[in-house]
């Protein structure tokens, strides 16, 4: 577990000047992210800067989506009785806006994506799933693989290319 980039949300961490252009986002860091991990809704992992103000984040938690979204080449290898299949949610994901460009989103998705890979050796998961934002958030996520699930705004990457994605490196 030790070679992650990012750190789990804590005390030290300065995040009221995030700001993302998204203004959701921007809040949910300052405000709510703390409560939520008090609350085990969710794990926060931080990208601090030298002075320890927060540059990146990204959320995790588990779910389950319904047997029909997922893609039928993957489907059709499933037992039929599993409705809901176990997978990661990746909740939210940003980067600071002086920080934009520089592959920061990247390297937070890539930490993501090898934690929630760690994670599913130890709890089941086959896949991670987002709920991108907007077009923009779509086209970020397009490049790393993930695909738009069919009747749902939700994008899904499955844990067997994620597997080798991080194995990659
Ligand atoms: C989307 C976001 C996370 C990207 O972060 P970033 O640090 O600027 O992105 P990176 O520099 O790491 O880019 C990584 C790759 O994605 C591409 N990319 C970045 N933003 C993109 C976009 N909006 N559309 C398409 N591709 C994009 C880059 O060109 C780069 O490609 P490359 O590896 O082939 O060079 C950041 O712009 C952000 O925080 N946006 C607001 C919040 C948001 O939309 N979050 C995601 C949904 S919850």
């Amino acid at each position: 577990m030790s070679d992650f980039i990012t750190e789990a949300l804590n005390t030290k961490h300065f995040k009221k000047d995030f700001k993302c252009g998204n203004e959701s986002l921007d809040n949910y860091i300052q405000k709510q992210a703390k409560q939520d991990v008090k609350r085990k809704l969710s794990a926060c992992f931080v990208l601090p800067n030298k002075d320890d103000n927060v540059i990146g984040f990204y959320t995790l938690s588990n779910a389950g989506i319904s047997r029909s979204l997922i893609p039928e080449e993957i489907r059709k290898k499933l037992p039929k009785n599993y409705n809901s299949l176990p997978v990661t949610l990746l909740g939210r994901l940003a980067v600071d806006e002086s920080c934009k460009g520089k592959g920061i989103g990247k390297v937070l998705l890539m930490d993501a994506l090898k934690r929630s890979y760690f994670v599913s050796k130890l709890i089941g998961s086959m896949a991670m799933v987002v709920d991108p934002l907007n077009e923009n958030a779509v086209n970020f996520y397009k490049n790393f693989g993930f695909v738009t699930l069919p009747s749902s705004k939700k994008m899904f990457l499955s844990m067997k290319i994620i597997e080798n994605l991080v194995s990659k490196k």
